[in-house]
């Protein structure tokens, strides 16, 4: 049994309705169950009908919530990060760093640097005193540059410390033998920072490639683009490693339909039925019907035990 889960896929898919039902069965076996969301626009606040913000919830005593502001976040660690540069490099280019900087925080990739930092956080953080922790993501293509950034933020980091030793070794060649190069790594704050960062990362790629503590639940509807971007999307996954085990197939349509638009309809759906067999072989699949309206939170009582087979 895996004890993280992220629920991905295409937009409106399902995603937050299918890591809500999931956590709430979670939650019904009696396993402590933190259910945290990532996308920009949260709507697990509009699931559970209240407001659900930056701090740990407790919607009953097995299942919490958590909202994360990537807006905030993303301030938060470009801030971080031009902090830690001012030390790291001469004055002279800080005011083009700080440029770059600020145009990062407005270029696609610095939301998801920042949420990245929060999740490992809230990973190392809570997996002690939680049985489960369940994500709701933002769409796809969001996902996917968040779960690549550990390997590129790797190299980043390493360029950054290569640069602070030879900054670091020059300083000791001229203390004239007080200290040496070994006493000025050792306590040098910056090389402290960046190591614990890199850490971290290390840390949360040995997460995200572990299937014994995470895995990846993919919500898709049975819809020709939808298909084709989920094989897509789980292929690249695969790639990095990242263990996907289920495939959620939401909005099913019932199955006596009468008329004959509806019956044509459920007929096309069979046939994407076979065919997301096919392609995702070897993995859960999990079928959710259509509900006559949205999903409420009253709601998710009704659908949560399909998603005993996620394990
Ligand atoms: N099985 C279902 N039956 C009926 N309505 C559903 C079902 N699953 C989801 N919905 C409805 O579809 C809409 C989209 O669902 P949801 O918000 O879970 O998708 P999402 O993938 O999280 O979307 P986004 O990409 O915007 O985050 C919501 O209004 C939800 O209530
Ligand atoms: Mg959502």
């Amino acid at each position: 049994m895996s004890r993280i889960m992220f629920f991905g896929g295409k937009g409106g898919v399902g995603k937050t309705t299918s890591s809500a039902a999931y956590a709430f069965h979670c939650a019904d076996q009696g396993l402590k169950t933190l259910l945290v969301s990532t996308d920009p626009a949260h709507s697990l606040g509009d699931i559970f009908e209240q407001k659900i913000g930056a701090t740990i919830k407790e919607l009953n005593p097995c299942l919490h919530v958590l909202e994360i502001d990537p807006e905030q976040e993303s301030q938060k660690y470009i801030n971080d990060i031009k902090d830690n540069m001012k030390k790291v490099v001469s004055p002279v280019i800080i005011e083009e760093i700080e440029k770059q900087l600020d145009a990062a925080y407005v270029s696609p990739g610095a939301e998801e640097a920042a949420i990245f930092d929060r999740l490992v956080d809230i990973i190392t953080q809570y997996s002690e005193e939680y049985d489960k922790i369940v994500f709701d993501t933002a769409p796809t293509g969001h996902t996917l540059r968040l779960l690549s950034l550990p390997e590129l933020l790797g190299g980043w980091l390493d360029s950054l410390l290569a640069k602070r030793e030879k900054a670091l070794s020059l300083k000791s060649m001229m203390d004239l033998g007080n200290k040496n190069k070994h006493e000025y790594l050792l306590n040098d704050p910056i090389i402290g920072i960046l190591n614990r960062r890199k850490t971290n990362l290390e840390r949360a790629r040995s997460i995200l490639i572990d299937q014994k503590l995470l895995n990846f639940v993919f919500v898709m509807n049975p819809e020709r683009l939808v298909i084709e971007e989920t094989k897509k999307a789980v292929r690249v996954l695969e790639k990095y490693s990242i263990p996907v085990n289920s495939i959620v197939v939401n909005k099913l349509l019932p199955d006596n339909l009468q008329d004959d638009f509806w019956k044509q309809r459920k007929a096309l759906e069979s046939s994407y039925l076979q065919e997301i067999e096919q392609a995702f072989a070897g993995k859960n699949i999990v079928k959710i019907p259509l509900l006559n309206a949205d999903v409420r939170a009253a709601d998710l009582a009704r659908i949560a035990p399909f998603f005993a087979e996620v394990g």
